[in-house]
């Protein structure tokens, strides 16, 4: 959509030599995990970026799809990305307009870092890019696509994020449909005991069409203690609006 601005550009020259350097001097042989990455993405960068693979969609920095899809039209790596990435990550460039959003430096380090920059590396800007199929329906892929399981655990979706409450410990008989849906779109209204405000995204609302929440809110009340009495195995009655059954 945009292309790079000035300082991305000085960047990324800076980066393609440094990449040459290191590969002509034979020691470029990172080990890094791209799936690792993911998972930190969502965790620790999700919460301000957007970026299609891993399914985020926060708007507090940039749309990192949108920062690199020139760069990488332009025939730019993915070991370049890489480079600007972890430059960004150690030396922030602080924002003018408005400090108070800049991103804060070292979010992550060592082994995360090259993790996060390897997969950042490999998929911003690719066109088309999208997160990965999961089985579960079409729940369990909103789930998956909006980077839930980064910080929250669900056994159902194999998730072990503890950024955020255990979805399984945390929701309740008494937490019905309703109320799962505004925990959702609007996670201040109530703070979870013992975690931070303004962690979990607050846009959902926006970002999940009515269908993705609604689909959504019923895999967790089918997947947690959520929805009270629910029916017992298939062609029970539906009800996942009551409140416990005694
Ligand atoms: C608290 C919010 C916040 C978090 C968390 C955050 N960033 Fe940022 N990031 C920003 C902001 C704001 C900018 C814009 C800086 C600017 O305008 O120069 C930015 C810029 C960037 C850029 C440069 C993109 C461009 O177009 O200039 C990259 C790359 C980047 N971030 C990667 C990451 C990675 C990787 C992580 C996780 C390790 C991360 N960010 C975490 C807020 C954040
Ligand atoms: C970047 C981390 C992060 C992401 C991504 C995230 N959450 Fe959360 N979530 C949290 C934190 C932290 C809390 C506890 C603080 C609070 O209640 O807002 C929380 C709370 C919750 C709660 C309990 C809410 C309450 O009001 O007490 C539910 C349910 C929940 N999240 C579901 C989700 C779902 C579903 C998604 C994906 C659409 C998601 N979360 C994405 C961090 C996250």
């Amino acid at each position: 959509m945009s292309k790079p601005h000035r300082t991305i550009r000085l960047l990324l020259a800076a980066a393609a030599l440094l990449a040459a350097l290191v590969v002509a001097s034979g020691c470029g042989t990172t080990k890094a995990n791209e799936d690792r990455g993911r998972t930190l993405f969502e965790q620790k960068c999700g919460t301000c970026h957007a970026l299609a693979q891993a399914g985020t969609t926060a708007q507090t920095g940039p749309n990192l799809d949108d920062a690199f899809a020139a760069a990488r039209a332009a025939g730019q790596g993915s070991t370049t990305i890489e480079g600007v990435v972890k430059a960004q990550v150690e030396h922030p460039r602080p924002v003018t307009g408005n400090p108070s959003v800049s991103m804060p430096p070292d979010i992550v380090s060592g082994q995360d870092l090259e993790d996060v920059a390897a997969y950042v590396g490999m998929w911003a800007g690719v066109p088309g890019a999208e997160p990965p199929k999961v089985p579960g329906g079409p729940g369990a892929q909103v789930f998956a696509n909006n980077g839930c399981g980064g910080c929250h655990t669900l056994a159902a979706a194999g998730s072990g994020g503890v950024t955020g409450p255990n979805l399984n410990e945390y929701l309740a008989p008494d937490d019905n449909a309703a109320g799962v849906e505004e925990m959702i779109v609007d996670p201040n209204a109530e703070i979870a005991e013992g975690y931070p405000a303004n962690v979990m995204p607050q846009n959902y609302g926006e970002a999940l069409t009515p269908k993705e929440l609604k689909d959504l809110v019923q895999y967790l009340i089918e997947n947690t203690p959520a929805g009270g009495n629910k029916p017992e195995g298939p062609g029970g009655e539906e009800n996942d609006v009551g409140g416990p059954r005694n």
